[in-house]
């Protein structure tokens, strides 16, 4: 009777942790290096460069999903996620862009683009709203990290706080009035090598006080 339970506890317990390990996997199925073959978090970092060539090679659709993804996991100030993406993928759009943002140029031969935006209805009220650019800055580079991860060439091009640069995409993409552009990020398959700057500088770093 006793080893009768023991095998009934014991085959529960199995199940529970079958069930825990099917959630946790579905959990973080969205990004999944170790299955993709894709690059460390590390060197990732490292490899990032901004590329601004890009090939004619469509990106894979996943792909696109990965790096919106990466761009929400991003930590943001009092959790407001005050942030929201316009994917542009008409040539007709990116052309657009190029002619009428000369510093996003590139996006005329870019496979798609990522404008990344702040949400002014999410944002925090007072004080504390300008933390919108830096939740919005912070997606941004889970963004372009995640590119790079992906075999990706991408380029952060600077649209907000230049006013001129705003109203041009604000029209270009008939975005409403709560809605910033903080940049564009034009993307695709990088058209050559690509080789990222060594920035580490020792000099920048003061411990314990200046
Ligand atoms: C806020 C910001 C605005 C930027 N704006 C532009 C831009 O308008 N056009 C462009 O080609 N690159 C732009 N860049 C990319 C920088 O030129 C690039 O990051 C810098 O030269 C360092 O090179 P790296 O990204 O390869 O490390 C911008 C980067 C940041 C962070």
């Amino acid at each position: 009777m006793t080893s009768k339970i023991l095998n009934i506890v014991l085959a529960l317990a199995v199940v529970i942790l079958a069930v825990e390990l099917y959630l946790a996997k579905q959990n973080t199925a969205a990004i999944q290096p170790e299955e993709t073959g894709e690059m460390s978090a590390l060197t990732a970092i490292a490899q990032r460069t901004s590329v601004r060539a890009y090939s004619d090679q469509p990106v894979e659709e996943e792909k696109v999903e990965t790096l919106l993804r990466a761009a929400m996991a991003a930590p943001t100030a009092r959790d407001c996620r005050p942030w929201a993406f316009v994917v542009v993928k008409d040539r007709k759009v990116l052309e657009a862009i190029a002619d009428t943002l000369r510093n996003a140029r590139m996006a005329a031969k870019a496979q798609l683009a990522i404008v990344v935006c702040g949400d002014m209805t999410k944002a925090i009220e007072g004080e504390g709203r300008d933390f919108w650019i830096q939740d919005a800055s912070a997606a941004t580079e889970n963004l372009l990290i995640a590119a790079t991860a992906q075999g990706l060439g991408a380029v952060w091009t600077g649209i907000y706080p230049s006013a001129k640069r705003t109203q041009t995409c604000r029209e270009l993409l008939g975005l409403p009035e709560h809605i910033i552009p903080l940049n564009i990020i034009p993307i695709g398959y990088p058209a050559g090598e690509v080789t990222p700057k060594d920035k580490w500088d020792p000099t920048n770093i003061h411990t314990d006080r200046w």
